[in-house]
């Protein structure tokens, strides 16, 4: 039976990346095995134009190169990661994917949402999420909270403001697939908000639960409380030491 793909989204400090452990944590917990990953990233070519994307090098990157870097991550991340994990009966859990490109690249870069979805949905052969959440935050708190500095978290507020405004309006667009939250809600009401909508995606697990198998990147066996390395460096995805080293942000 294949499993699901659910998606967290957001602006910058949104809290994204605390909720998506979570998540993994509680459907792992019910016997689901569960692949949590990232964009741009989950994948050691994902990983390498990650560093590309968001390192200092990038500095003044034309655009248009940017949202082809971010496409490229992303048709690695659902050809190698995302497709076969969901085909054996994984959850995954992305901290990002296509909606963020729309937001970034397409509303706030000025490079056209409609034009941005079509590139990436060419380069996943039409891969959409299950189910996205939308962790809607106001960009002026946001980018205060969020705690690394990267390109685009030093970008105007109409830029976070145009990004906000991108993903809501997805979200309304097609409800049945988007859960809208406000980020600043207390995160155990979030996470219990998110669970509830996930488990409404999956079939009923089995009252006696056994452990899940464990194989790709990040997954998240039964009853663990971060997510574990096991085979996350050899597919360059992140583990919970980078998690540690990056601080509670997204
Ligand atoms: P990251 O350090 O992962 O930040 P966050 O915790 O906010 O997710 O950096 C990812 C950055 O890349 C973030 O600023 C959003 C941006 N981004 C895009 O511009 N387009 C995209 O398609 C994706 C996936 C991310």
């Amino acid at each position: 039976m294949p499993g699901a793909f659910v998606v967290l989204e957001g602006g910058e400090g949104a809290g994204k990346s605390t909720q998506c452990r979570r998540l993994a944590d509680a459907l792992a917990a019910r016997g689901h095995e569960v692949v949590v990953t990232r964009e741009p990233g989950g994948t050691p070519t994902g990983e390498a134009i990650r560093e590309v994307l968001l390192g200092s090098a990038s500095q003044g990157m034309a655009a248009r190169t940017e949202a082809l870097l971010f496409a490229a991550a992303r048709a690695e991340h659902a050809a190698a990661l995302i497709r076969p994990a969901v085909a054996r009966g994984a959850v995954v859990v992305s901290d990002r994917y296509l909606d963020s490109s729309v937001a970034y690249q397409g509303a706030a870069r000025g490079l056209g949402e409609e034009r941005i979805a079509e590139l990436s949905l060419w380069a996943t052969e039409g891969l959409v999420p299950d189910l996205t959440v939308v962790l809607d935050i106001d960009p002026s708190v946001g980018v205060r909270r969020a705690h690394d500095a990267n390109r685009m978290e030093a970008e105007p507020r109409a830029f976070h403001e145009a990004v906000r405004g991108s993903f809501l309006r997805r979200a309304e667009a097609v409800p049945d697939r988007y859960l809208v939250l406000p980020a600043d809600h207390p995160k155990d009401v979030l996470a219990a908000r998110i669970l509830d909508a996930v488990l409404a995606l999956l079939p009923d697990e089995p009252s006696d639960a056994t452990p899940a198998p464990v194989s790709t990147s990040q997954v998240l066996p039964p009853g663990a409380s971060a997510p574990v390395g096991t085979g996350a460096d050899a597919r360059g995805g992140r583990t919970s030491a980078d998690d540690a080293a990056r601080g509670e942000r997204a």
